[in-house]
């Protein structure tokens, strides 16, 4: 028998699209500032500057609702650490993605009601979303009013050491976005997941008769 969970409540699904769109610009605006003297991607260097500043701002505003909604509704409880037995879980998530998934066997972690994510999608959102987002976020506030950095950590210029932090952790988040992707696409159908992004809700297998 299957049932419909409505996983992605409204306020989920908008600051979703916000942050992905956010997210897209600003990995393509971000490459066209690493060539500053190229002209890639067909953008102008100060368009490119301009596009930055403008969603990399969008993508930290919408990041309050993302903290908000968690704070504020039953969506944190898909967020819980459960620490023990952990690492198992994760072994036989990943196990089945590399092995079990191209077997035809069954996913190991079943989505119901209190599961909306398996280990690997809980874990990953869990880093990108409460340790690499305030990172970039809180680095790009630097960069966009550099007086707050300080001059030198060590012998290391705070600009560099920032901007360092910046790119590395957003090169993180475009390699997070092209897993994402894939194991989004891995579902009943293709496009399964996508649909569930859009319309709220997702079909389960269920139990009860
Ligand atoms: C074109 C871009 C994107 C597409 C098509 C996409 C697609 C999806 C889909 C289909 C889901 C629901 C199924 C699942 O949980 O895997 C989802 C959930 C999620 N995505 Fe994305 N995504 C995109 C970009 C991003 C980006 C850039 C981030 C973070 C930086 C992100 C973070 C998340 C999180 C945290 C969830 C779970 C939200 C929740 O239910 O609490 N996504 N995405």
């Amino acid at each position: 028998m299957t049932e419909r969970i409505y996983f992605y409540p409204i306020w989920l699904r908008i600051w979703h699209g916000i942050n992905a769109l956010g997210i897209i610009v600003l990995i393509f605006s971000g490459i066209r500032l690493q060539y500053s003297d190229l002209n890639v991607l067909g953008m102008g260097f100060g368009q490119a500057v301009s596009l930055h500043n403008i969603f990399g701002i969008l993508v930290s505003v919408n990041y309050l609702l993302f903290v908000f909604g968690n704070i504020f509704t039953s969506n944190k409880k898909y967020y819980r650490i459960k620490p023990k037995g952990l690492i198992k879980r994760i072994k036989k998530q990943a196990w089945f993605y590399t092995s079990g998934l191209f077997k035809g066997e069954e996913q190991p972690f079943p989505l119901s009601e209190k599961r909306k994510f398996n280990p690997l999608q809980k874990y990953s959102y869990i880093i990108v979303m409460y340790l690499f987002m305030p990172i970039l976020i809180i680095t790009g506030i630097a960069l966009l009013f550099p007086e707050l950095i300080i001059e030198k950590v060590y012998s290391f210029s705070g600009i560099f050491l920032t901007a360092f932090f910046h790119a590395g952790i957003g090169f993180l988040v475009s390699i997070f976005l092209v897993v994402h992707l894939y194991v989004a696409s891995i579902g009943k159908s293709p496009l399964d997941n996508f649909r569930s992004i859009f319309n709220g809700y997702h079909d389960v297998e269920s139990k009860k008769k």
